[in-house]
């Protein structure tokens, strides 16, 4: 039996903002539980729900490096193992993140509480395997202060890109500070980058937790082969292409899957009707008048119906869709958004909620059951991110029968088949240029036949549902790689 420690700052169902949650919650599950222990732990914030949090038991608690309690609670679910490290100065507020500055030092005290706490709940995993920056301190802390002790030895670890542009960066100073790791951790290319300016002091030195990891990790995974190759190059690498580039014998590029159980038409308690691959036409159809009928938008069931699902951020491509919005609104189409982030993006859909009501509709807010309503009721889907590492939306989207139209960036392009009219092959729309006018041009191609060839429209919306994004195969690309560690 494997044993496998997953740490990661965010899982579903506990606490969410984006994919980076229905990764660490659906992975662990889709591994055979005969031959792997897979145990998640992650900060025990009080934004998890209450139905969650008062089933915890307390299973340990201690001072680390004698003056920080940390306190280890635990939780069996869907046959998972999951930890809650535990400290109320550090996790008692609404939101898992506040800014930069205080996430910093609260990953770093949860990164070293995860390691610290292994001996003593008695949990000595094979592997670590650690997600995004904000658990990047744990093979650092493996690799440096932890290494004397004879627990530790033999441990290896994975880290996971899910996305390299948060990295947990900061001043050398401020980083060594929070995290009390020694000097060596500081020298060039260790957290902090080789190409550095000498004439400033060491201290001022930009330093990022993630370059750490990848540094220090036995492995390095990213979440889609084509961002695999994309972060070893400047454009995409935010810094650090150097060292992916150098250890790309070491960098595998693993497309996520998504938990096929829980993303499920057929199924899905939340949506107005439900479907599966044989009567999706009618199923969609249904959904999307109910719907209309919610959002108060008069009841059309040719409106082409364009969801968009997405943390309202810059990645994400919707300056695009900004500048397309007047000549996109001038067709017989809805536009259904729904999502939080900058406050920029949040009051330009709200500006052309009011332009144009009954046409589109800005839902400014996280609601899981909303969202599952727009991939039921969707024709297209809308994802134009200007990068991409994998994205689950369009995952979500082909198993509901939304025709996927993005950007041929990362995971995008990797999972969605661009739409071929002489042959009538394809899953979706895909532009290569980043630029409205390109994203207009294949929205049009979009709605074009949709309005005039139906039937082949619900071709492509029927081989998107057949096809398997679940984590059937990419579990497998996991374990190969467990098995070599
Ligand atoms: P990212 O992790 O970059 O945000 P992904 O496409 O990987 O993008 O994952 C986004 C996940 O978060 C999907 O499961 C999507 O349905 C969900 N999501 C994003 N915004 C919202 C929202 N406002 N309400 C509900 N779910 C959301
Ligand atoms: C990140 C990426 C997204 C990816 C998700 C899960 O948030 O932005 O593309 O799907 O992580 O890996």
């Amino acid at each position: 039996m494997k044993k496998i420690l997953f740490v990661a700052s965010e899982c579903v169902p506990f606490v969410k903002t984006g994919g980076l949650a229905d990764v660490v919650g659906s992975l662990p599950k889709a591994l055979p539980a005969d031959e792997y222990d897979i145990r998640v732990m992650i900060p025990n914030y009080h934004a998890i729900p209450f139905k969650y949090r008062e089933k915890m038991e307390t299973i340990y608690y201690f001072q680390m490096d004698d003056r920080i309690y940390v306190g280890v609670k635990r939780l069996v679910l869907d046959g998972i193992t999951c930890y809650f490290i535990d400290n109320e100065q550090y996790f008692s507020g609404l939101v898992p993140y506040y800014d930069m500055f205080q996430d910093l030092e609260r990953f770093a005290y949860f990164s070293k509480a995860c390691l610290s706490s292994l001996p003593l709940i008695n949990f000595r995993p094979d592997i670590i395997h650690c997600h995004d920056w904000q658990s990047a301190l744990v093979p650092v802390y493996l690799n440096t202060v932890f290494q004397g002790d004879p627990f530790f030895r033999g441990i290896r670890t994975v880290f996971t890109i899910h996305n390299i542009r948060f990295q947990g960066t900061w001043d050398a100073g401020h980083i060594k500070w929070v995290s009390g790791l020694p000097d060596e951790c500081f020298e060039p290319a260790r957290l902090v980058s080789p190409f550095q300016d000498t004439s400033i002091p060491r201290s001022s030195w930009n330093c990022s937790m993630m370059r750490g990891a990848l540094v220090y990790s036995d492995y390095i995974t990213t979440v889609s082969n084509s961002y695999s190759g994309e972060i070893q190059t400047t454009s995409f690498g935010d810094g650090l292409d150097d060292i992916l580039y150098c250890r790309h014998e070491r960098l595998w590029g693993i497309i996520n899957g998504i938990d096929y159980k829980e993303w499920d038409p057929e199924t899905d308690k939340q949506i107005f009707f439900n479907y599966n691959v044989k009567n999706y036409v009618q199923g969609k159809r249904e959904n999307k008048k109910a719907f209309q009928k919610e959002l108060n938008f008069p009841v059309n069931e040719n409106a082409f119906t364009i969801g968009l699902v997405s943390r309202l951020t810059g990645q994400k491509g919707l300056d695009l869709v900004d500048q397309i919005m007047d000549y996109l609104c001038s067709l017989d189409i809805n536009l259904i958004v729904l999502g939080t982030g900058e406050q920029r993006y949040e009051d330009m859909f709200r500006y052309y909620a009011g332009k144009y009501p009954g046409k589109v509709s800005a839902n400014i807010c996280y609601s899981d059951p909303m969202a599952r309503k727009i991939y039921a009721s969707a024709d297209a889907f809308l994802v134009p991110s200007a990068f991409e590492p994998c994205g689950l939306t369009q995952l979500i989207s082909l198993r509901y029968g939304a025709v996927p139209i993005v950007h041929e960036t990362g995971g995008l392009k990797d999972t969605v088949k661009p739409y071929n009219k002489d042959n009538n092959t394809g899953t979706g729309f895909s532009f290569a240029g980043y630029s409205s006018w390109e994203l207009m041009d294949r929205i049009k191609h979009a709605y074009y036949l949709y309005i005039t060839q139906r039937d082949r429209w619900e071709e492509m919306q029927a081989r998107g549902m057949a096809e398997d994004w679940s984590w059937a195969n990419s579990s497998k690309i996991y374990m190969d790689l467990y098995s070599r560690m």
